[in-house]
């Protein structure tokens, strides 16, 4: 288990004071805080080594470019790849998918399918349907039981026309883990690609991409304790090799003539431009504190608030929670809506009390809309988060309640 009183020490941004209260901080699917040991990587690139990759020979050169790969080592292990071939830097999450999406673009053709679910972020939908609207293919959507992926309505869509299938591993509203694994093996029954967008999943749990057998993942630094901006788009070698740059300019040519150029090999090629250097040796370091703490430490401390704090929640009268009602089916993220109350409102509220959550449509409009519902607040858990922090968020959704009937 997590030793969250000693983790909290490294987060000097918890402590503060918000409105006169301690800082709870429950936003963490929107960003994760950094811990300092990050925070002084970040700053020690920039006072001592700051210089670009892959082009100097200069000292500076040579370190800055030594640890940007230890970095995408450090990734890799991570995520257990086979090589750091199969390591791209992105901006996040949205750019990986929006590079696989670019990738669709040259398979797909009128009559194919892509098959998504209804949980899924804007981000894993919106460059499917562009992608969808100008090949002719069609996006598919399968829906949810009992608040999670309705598994018999993904197999009854997965056909020899779903030529990509492109899933979430933990929905950012629901909480739900979906099964990735099974999901890569029906998905390849039919000869289709799988994407996993990883977002919510690779910061709280441990990701072995061989083991799932997805042909894609994704994940956001700023979701890891890391700096926005950078992020990580896995991709099997053998899939990758076959696919063209995405993006175009320095860094990523081997030849360049006046009229063509050739490309660098794997990782390289997809790397046009200056990139985040500072970031990709950031995200190395959070992947070091992560790894300390132990990736089923923190899924079992988190799964360990939920089971804590879902029983309270769901003895809230009026209370509505999204997603599955056991606990032992969610990850740490829980949205719920206060009876006659706006999230708005019930957000702010809890703001007064210290407690930040977001409220909204959480990016997946869809989803939203499928519930039933205009919005929704969400409380997200992390590894600095205790059953305090639990009890807090309880008080002061009772406080709000209370607030808000005996005014209105
Ligand atoms: N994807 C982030 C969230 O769910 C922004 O809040």
């Amino acid at each position: 288990m997590l030793d969250v009183k000693k983790i909290q020490k490294d987060f000097a941004i918890l402590q503060q004071l918000v409105n006169d209260e301690p800082l709870v901080y429950l936003d963490n699917a929107a960003t994760t805080q950094k811990p300092q040991a990050v925070l002084d990587v970040l700053m020690d690139y920039y006072h001592t080594d700051n210089a670009n990759v892959h082009r100097g020979v200069h000292t500076l050169a040579e370190r800055a470019t030594k640890n940007y790969e230890i970095s995408r080592e450090k990734l890799c292990q991570f995520l257990n790849a086979r090589s750091t071939k199969e390591i791209l830097f992105t901006r996040g999450t949205t750019t990986g998918l929006n590079w696989v999406a670019q990738f669709a673009r040259e398979i797909l053709k009128p009559g194919d399918q892509v098959l998504v679910s209804i949980m899924e972020h804007h981000s894993n939908l919106i460059p499917w349907q562009e992608v969808c609207r100008t090949t002719g293919a069609e996006l598919v959507y399968a829906y949810l039981k009992d608040g999670q992926l309705d598994m018999d309505d993904f197999k009854s869509k997965l056909t020899a026309k779903t030529k990509f299938v492109s899933l979430a591993q933990i929905s950012n509203v629901l909480g739900c883990i979906n099964p990735i694994k099974e999901i890569a093996r029906l998905s390849h029954q039919v000869g289709a690609y799988l994407v996993v967008d990883g977002a919510q999943s690779a910061p709280h749990m441990k990701v072995d991409v061989q083991d799932l057998d997805c042909d894609f993942f994704t994940l956001s630094g700023h979701k890891m304790l890391s700096p926005t901006g950078i992020g990580v788009l896995y991709g099997k070698e053998e899939i990758l090799n076959r696919i063209s740059p995405i993006e175009f300019g320095g860094e990523m040519i081997d030849f360049v003539y006046e009229q063509e150029a050739s490309w660098k090999e794997l990782p390289w090629k997809f790397e046009a431009g200056t990139p985040n250097i500072a970031g990709s040796i950031a995200l190395g370091a959070a992947v070091d504190y992560l790894n300390n703490l132990g990736l089923e430490n923190i899924h079992a401390h988190e799964q360990d608030l939920v089971a804590y704090v879902l029983p309270k929640l769901q003895a809230i009268e009026g209370l509505t929670i999204y997603g599955p009602q056991d606990p032992v089916q969610r990850a740490g993220v829980i949205a719920f809506n206060l009876e006659g109350l706006h999230p708005h409102d019930v957000a702010t509220a809890l703001d007064y009390e210290g407690v930040a959550v977001r409220a909204g449509h959480h990016c997946a409009q869809p989803l939203i809309n499928h519930l039933g519902i205009h919005s929704a607040v969400r409380a997200s858990f992390y590894i600095y988060n205790s059953k305090e922090d639990c009890d807090k968020l309880v008080d002061a959704i009772l406080k709000a309640k209370e607030f808000f009937n005996g005014t209105f």
